[in-house]
């Protein structure tokens, strides 16, 4: 955890805001930041005590600031709402991170597919895909231009191709099918924006494994079905806890005295990730690659479960 200052805030479009944040002693005078790579988010503490994780959309390498953007939600559970009210340039508040769930894997092709505020991390990989010279093409959809951030910026990268699809230009969101049609082979596709955008290309993408999804919410369908769900315990260090169906692991070890932080808790954050040192996860997250499901190492204490009768945990 780290205590940075808000030191600017600009408008970026319709109701999207972008915030700096640099140490308290100021941009030159401070600490450098941890270093972060396209893809990566921050976990913003706010006023109003929720945690809420946002995309980092600067320059990777100025180490002096870091520059998220802001959609106000009008389904906002808080957290974009108190960045838009009550967050005020000189405030300094606590971050964790950054973090990244979505990091730029290497492949002969990228193809970046953006949906809304879901440009964020995109935008960050475009820019550094096309600093390297990488064969690279985006695909940015949103309502209306005025509701779309940094598409000027973007229309300038040289490098690669990049399309603009607004809905109200265009009659209606776009056709995934054909924005993925004839994409280059061993092409990595990387999609951000809201649960439709995120089916849509799920359901138009030929191999699965080559899709990798950042989602702002988990999807509507669960997981899995609670309705079998047994009871199980679990063991950290010599203290036990039982997880009854309806119940999380996070919510039963908080219950019984354990700090274990946390943010979405909807299993799409990565913040209550913790270490698995025996026992089967059931996993029901929306984060971890198939191959680091099998490998059983972590889980998420939000949303997974367990599939024998004990877990041990690295906590
Ligand atoms: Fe976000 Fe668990 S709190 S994945």
């Amino acid at each position: 955890m780290a205590r940075l200052r808000l030191i600017r805030s600009t408008w970026l479009a319709e109701d999207i805001v972008q915030l700096e944040f640099a140490d308290p002693a100021g941009p030159d005078a401070g600490a450098e930041l941890p270093a972060w790579e396209p893809g990566a988010h921050l976990t913003l503490r706010l006023p109003n005590g929720q945690a809420r994780e946002y995309s980092l959309c600067g320059d990777p390498a100025d180490r002096t600031r870091y520059a998220v953007a802001v959609q106000r939600d009008a389904a906002s559970r808080g957290g974009s709402a108190c960045v838009h009210e009550r967050l005020r340039v000189g405030e300094i508040i606590e971050v964790d991170g950054p973090k990244n769930n979505f990091a730029l894997e290497e492949a002969p092709a990228h193809v970046l597919i953006a949906g809304g505020i879901g440009v964020t991390p995109v935008k960050a990989m475009a820019e550094a895909l096309d600093a390297r010279g990488s064969d690279w093409r985006l695909f940015y959809c949103g309502r209306s231009r005025a509701s779309m951030a940094f598409t000027g910026l973007l229309e300038r990268l040289g490098g690669g191709s990049v399309t603009l699809h607004a809905d109200d230009e265009s009659g209606g969101p776009p056709d995934l099918d054909k924005v993925l049609a004839g994409i280059p082979d061993g092409a990595l596709v990387y999609c951000c924006g809201p649960e439709p955008l995120l089916a849509a290309v799920e359901a138009a993408i030929d191999d699965p494994a080559r899709l990798r999804v950042e989602r702002f919410r988990a999807p509507e369908t669960p997981a899995a079905d609670p309705s079998g769900d047994v009871p199980f315990d679990v063991r950290c260090g010599d203290r036990r806890f039982t997880v009854r169906p309806g119940a999380s692991i996070l919510d039963t070890l908080r219950a019984g005295g354990l700090q274990v932080p946390s943010s979405c808790e909807e299993g799409i954050c990565g913040t209550c990730e913790t270490r698995v040192l025996a026992g089967e996860p059931d996993h029901r997250d929306h984060l971890l690659t198939d191959d680091e499901r099998a490998s059983g190492e972590s889980m998420m204490l939000c949303v997974s479960r367990s599939r024998g009768p004990e877990l041990v945990l690295d906590l």
